[in-house]
């Protein structure tokens, strides 16, 4: 089962790779993000316009992932405490895509975990599936072995770090497998080198 899952991720991180990279080579990174509508952990409702003059740090995910969102979140966190006082210009956004079992409560208790920058973002199936859309990034509930609970299920998310410009606009992407070093001096570098 373990190495079936493996399988899945590997698969839909390639296939995320060649659609953006494929965008950029075609149509350009203007496809990727835009606008939203969602409720932040404190219960507010939020557009991109609530973070405008922000560069934005996107992570899609959920609060029941074993691995690839806590290193994810962390990897931003510290990438974020590696780029010095740039770190005021960047809002890091997670986007919950298990609305069902990440409650606002749930969100709230989650981001906290991840020190006092993150903000987490939730919304309604069809508010999630838009913003999904629109970052060409990808998610799946997958089936629960018949012996476990159903509850206990895993979802399947894009595992891509996105950096959007003050803006909103796409500018660049990162894998948590780079490292936040790494991570830290491609942000420094996209910010400060127009
Ligand atoms: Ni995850």
């Amino acid at each position: 089962m373990k190495q079936f899952l493996l399988i899945v991720m590997t698969f839909g991180l390639l296939l995320q790779t060649s659609l953006v990279f494929a965008d950029q080579k075609t149509t350009g990174a203007e496809l990727i993000g835009g606008d939203f509508n969602l409720t932040d952990h404190t219960g507010k409702r939020v557009t991109l316009k609530s973070y405008s003059g922000k560069y934005l740090l996107v992570f899609f995910g959920f609060s029941h992932c074993p691995g690839v969102c806590p290193l994810g979140l962390r990897t931003i966190v510290s990438s974020l405490t590696q780029v010095g006082s740039l770190a005021n210009e960047i809002q890091p956004i997670f986007i919950s895509v298990d609305p069902a079992r990440d409650t606002q409560e749930v969100l709230a208790k989650y981001v906290k975990s991840f020190g006092s920058l993150l903000v987490g973002l939730r919304g309604s199936e069809k508010e999630l599936a838009e913003v999904v859309g629109r970052y060409r990034a990808y998610y799946q509930k997958l089936s629960v072995p018949k012996d476990q609970p159903k509850e206990s299920y895993l979802m399947d998310h894009s595992p891509i770090i996105y950096l959007m410009n003050k803006s909103g606009k796409y500018i660049s992407h990162f894998s948590s497998a780079e490292g936040a070093k790494k991570i830290s001096e491609k942000i420094k570098l996209a910010i400060t080198v127009p």
